[in-house]
């Protein structure tokens, strides 16, 4: 059974992921960790993140092994290393080629194969994981999203403002959405979840029971635990 959660950066689908797949006692997936990965390589390579060929010959040349809360590449362990602005800057480049996105959702449908897993990102529910049993779409306001990563950069000790933030994720949004391939867009089957005046624990326990009335109207065990 697989669950997705799609939406833009800071609506708080990573943190609503991970709390959701714990109740449920599925995995987790974290697949925008995974464009930052293809990204912190192509940085350390020096290789032209906007070059089809040589993000080919990089993807064929590096191994990613997503073991829960941890990512690593070539065995080294990156998870801290990959949340950086440059990385995060750089990701968008990484995220609109055809060849990684090609090769990432091979791997995603690979990891994710005869298992339970909640997976998050931007296509999960219209691109990898069309028959998924359910679908979301969290957002949030701008404002209050970057508001939240804001707390999140500052009690990393990095110094940027808000208002810096709030450019550079519009700029995102509007890279994601416009893109060619694999668009940020809501699948029609999604159900929509605004995030913005909703806590945490509110928007899993939402999530929790559409996911268990879904389980029981397919005869799996969906009671809570
Ligand atoms: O969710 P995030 O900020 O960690 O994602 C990092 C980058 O990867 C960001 O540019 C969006 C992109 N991404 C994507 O295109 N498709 C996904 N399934 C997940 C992330």
């Amino acid at each position: 059974m697989i669950v997705t959660i799609d939406g833009p950066a800071g609506a708080g689908k990573s943190n609503a992921a991970r709390m959701l797949a714990a109740s449920l006692g599925f995995d987790f997936l974290d697949t925008g960790a995974m464009y930052r990965a293809v990204t912190l390589a192509g940085l350390r390579a020096q290789c032209d993140l906007h070059d089809e060929a040589a993000l080919t010959r990089l993807l064929a040349a590096i191994r990613l092994d997503m073991p829960p809360n941890r990512v690593l590449l070539n065995n080294e362990d990156i998870t801290s290393l990959i949340r950086t602005t440059e990385v995060t800057a750089a990701s968008g480049a990484v995220a609109s080629s055809r060849a990684v996105r090609t090769k990432l959702v091979e791997w995603q449908r690979a990891i994710a194969k005869d298992r339970n897993f909640v997976c998050e990102g931007r296509d999960q529910g219209t691109i990898v994981f069309p028959d998924a049993l359910c679908k979301f779409f969290l957002f949030a306001d701008p404002q209050e999203r970057a508001r939240r990563r804001h707390r999140e950069l500052s009690a990393r000790g990095e110094t940027i403002t808000c208002a810096e933030i709030l450019q550079a994720q519009d700029e995102r949004d509007a890279r994601d959405a416009a893109r060619d391939i694999a668009p940020m867009v809501p699948a029609a089957d999604a159900i929509r979840l605004d995030s913005t005046l909703l806590a945490l624990d509110d928007v899993v326990a939402r999530m929790e029971h559409e996911v268990r009335r879904r389980m029981q109207s397919i005869g799996r065990d969906g009671s809570p635990s």
